[in-house]
């Protein structure tokens, strides 16, 4: 069983110890392609060091909502500096990850609508799909996917199990990402949530080294724990979870366009 991890962070602190033992462990358990995103400008100059260091690893430049400069004149040059990074250079996948963050940051909504936006009409120009984190912030989400075009469709990153915000993504062709919080046991709609979204629609993710699904939940996550998603979504939509594996690996290569 071969799977596909679509969103980690092997950039992280976290790995700094034992990083390309962990990569190299992944790769061996059945983990053949997984993405390494970025979340700011730092973070995407070494997700792309670390894409063009292992052939199976790809990764995503983007400024988070959470990781957005000071000043407006920093803001448009790290934004300008994306745009060069992500620009011809095959590993990079997609842009991100992008979105709204009202849960750490309230203060500052009409910036991280800017940052987004700009980021938005960046994947457009490169054609690249674009990966959404949001969180605490459902309507302004819904409202910026409903109302704009998109030159690829994009991803709910750990997508918030809200009903509104599934429809709304599938509705667009989005992907939908699930990650560790559907194994969680306090995760109640999880089996809903799951198959709200049609087979095609979904990809499976870690965002390691954070939010390790069950049974390792607590512990630092990394991609081998791919699998306990995938199991999940087998077991809410009674499905083998190879064909779940199988199914999510062609969808994570179909979204970020992977031979
Ligand atoms: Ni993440």
């Amino acid at each position: 069983m071969e799977l596909f991890d679509s969103h980690a962070h092997y950039d992280d602190e976290k790995f700094n110890g034992d990083r390309e033992e962990v990569i190299r462990a992944i790769y061996n358990s059945g983990v053949t392609k997984f993405v390494s995103a970025g979340y700011s400008l730092e973070s995407s100059k070494k997700g792309i060091e670390i894409a063009n260091t292992y052939e199976y690893i790809y990764t995503t430049c983007g400024i988070s909502p959470n990781d957005i400069p000071d000043t407006i004149e920093e803001v448009d040059s790290q934004l300008a500096e994306i745009e060069k990074l992500a620009s011809n250079n095959p590993k990079v996948v997609a842009i991100g990850e992008i979105g709204f963050d009202y849960y750490w940051n309230k203060e500052n909504k009409e910036i991280q609508k800017y940052v987004f936006e700009k980021q938005i009409e960046i994947a457009n120009r490169l054609n690249l799909p674009i990966m959404i984190h949001t969180r605490d912030a459902i309507m302004d989400t819904i409202e910026i996917i409903k109302n704009t075009e998109f030159a690829k469709p994009g991803i709910f990153h750990c997508c918030p199990q809200n009903k509104d915000l599934i429809e709304a993504g599938v509705k667009k062709g989005f992907y939908i990402s699930f990650a560790g919080p559907i194994t969680f046991k306090n995760s109640k709609n999880a089996d809903e949530m799951i198959n709200l979204v049609p087979i095609n629609q979904i990809l499976i993710e870690t965002d390691s080294p954070y939010l390790s699904p069950e049974p390792n939940r607590g512990k630092r996550n990394d991609s081998r724990n791919v699998k306990y998603v995938a199991e999940k979504i087998a077991n809410s939509r009674n499905m083998n979870v190879e064909d779940i594996a199988k199914i999510t690996y062609e969808n994570a290569k179909k979204v970020f366009n992977i031979n």
